[in-house]
């Protein structure tokens, strides 16, 4: 079954980070998402210096072994991008071509430190449009600054970045301030897309329950907004203003 739903955020490659193990696990977790709907599921391990000392080449390669491991008509497609935490060297990486946006290179995924933004973001995020990369900031609800301030996000998103939901949020995955800060910025309609961000098999489930919630207080359209025509628009590089 497909809905035509497209994950952008999901660690089914082996061995690089803190997701998949296995290429058995990488299996499971991408047939569990087909099931759920999604046609495409974009691996995007993390480049987070110091944690996963991953880099382009690095990713590029196990990305092909898991590809021609896995590939076929009864899985959604696979394509490569990465979370890049946004830091010195990712922002020197990004700059320089050594980072790994999104297929078709018109937009980027970038993970921030959990306490705060830094200052400079409004310039670095206004740089990446300039070299005609559209910023994906990865799960906002988790970031304590929004929690505090989501008007925040509103001024990033209206500046022409794009906030990419982790559905899991929704059920409790993270805790009660990402929950409901998940739900302030969905009421707000700040999300112009929604993800897996599965690192397990198990993980999917949180991921259906997270789609189902979307369904009953929203309806079917905007869960095809977040998961269908939302990534469609973000892979062309277009954002919601
Ligand atoms: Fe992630």
């Amino acid at each position: 079954m497909s809905a035509g739903y497209i994950d952008l955020h999901c660690h089914y490659v082996p061995g690089v980070d803190d997701g998949a193990r296995t290429l058995d696990e990488a299996r499971g977790m991408v047939e569990a998402l087909g099931a759920l709907g999604f046609e495409q599921v974009i691996a995007t391990p993390h480049l987070r210096p110091g944690m996963f000392d991953n880099d382009r080449p690095g990713l590029i390669a196990a990305f092909a072994a898991t590809h021609a491991a896995l590939a076929g008509p009864a899985l959604p497609r696979l394509a490569l991008a990465s979370e890049h935490y946004f830091d010195e060297l990712n922002w020197r990486r990004l700059l320089e071509g050594q980072g790994l946006p999104y297929p078709g290179e018109r937009a980027v995924l970038l993970e921030f430190y959990d306490i705060d933004f830094p200052p400079s973001i409004d310039q670095q995020l206004f740089e990446l449009r300039r070299r005609g990369l559209l910023p994906v900031i990865a799960h906002p609800e988790r970031y304590q600054c929004l929690w505090r301030r989501p008007e925040t996000l509103e001024r990033l998103v209206r500046a022409g970045a794009a906030a990419l939901l982790d559905l899991a949020a929704l059920i409790g995955k993270y805790g009660r301030h990402p929950q409901a800060c998940a739900e302030e910025l969905l009421e707000r309609e700040l999300y112009q897309a929604a993800c897996s961000d599965a690192h397990r098999v198990q993980d999917v489930a949180q991921v259906a329950a997270g789609m189902q919630w979307i369904e009953r207080r929203y309806g079917a359209e905007e869960l095809d907004y977040l998961l269908a025509e939302g990534p469609r628009a973000i892979l062309a590089g277009l954002g919601t203003v």
